[in-house]
């Protein structure tokens, strides 16, 4: 599908979901409006930090979360995002934007990509509601018993829920 534009094109929207949340799902859903395919990608090894959640857990609650849209994919992928993108024939890179130190970051990601595969990133910005939700401090919150019940779906709070009970949390 390459070349593609317009209501045809393929968006690839990666990440490291750990674990997915409301923020992610907005993006995921506004992007399935404007593209034909949306393949959300989870990246296996996120370079942040150890996941929370297994890769097969990612892209479970993905799955569950973006079942309503049939236009949605989920698959994963290792090493560079650019060769993803060019192994799937995918047209475009979809990112959210929360705040303007997302831009600065993601600007060099952008141009980086560009660079290496001739894939142009498209910035949707995130809904205002969502400009503070980010997975890392959702896991912070509920890790110390906090409610997340807002920031996630309903889903994705049901795992992480039995991810807290089996290490032995409330
Ligand atoms: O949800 P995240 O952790 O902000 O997602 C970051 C992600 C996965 C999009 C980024 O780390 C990535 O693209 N990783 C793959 C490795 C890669 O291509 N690195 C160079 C980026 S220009």
């Amino acid at each position: 599908m390459n070349g593609q534009s317009g209501p045809h094109a393929h968006a690839i929207y990666p990440g490291s979901f750990d674990p997915p949340t409301n923020g992610h799902l907005d993006v995921i859903e506004r992007a399935a409006k404007v593209f034909s395919l949306v393949t959300v990608a989870v990246v296996v090894n996120p370079q942040k930090s150890n996941p929370l959640f297994t890769l097969d857990e990612r892209e479970k609650m993905l799955r569950t979360i973006t079942a309503a849209h049939p236009n949605v994919k989920v698959a994963h992928f290792r090493g560079l995002l650019a060769d993803f993108v060019k192994s799937l024939d995918a047209d475009v890179i979809v990112k959210g934007l929360r705040v303007v130190s997302d831009f600065e970051n993601e600007m060099a990601f952008a141009h980086m990509n560009r660079s290496l595969s001739a894939v142009d990133t498209m910035f949707l910005m995130s809904d205002s509601s969502y400009s503070f939700v980010s997975s890392s401090l959702i896991k912070e919150v509920f890790l110390q018993g906090g409610d997340v019940s807002k920031y996630v779906p309903a889903a994705v709070l049901k795992v992480m829920k039995s991810k807290r009970q089996a290490q032995g949390r409330k």
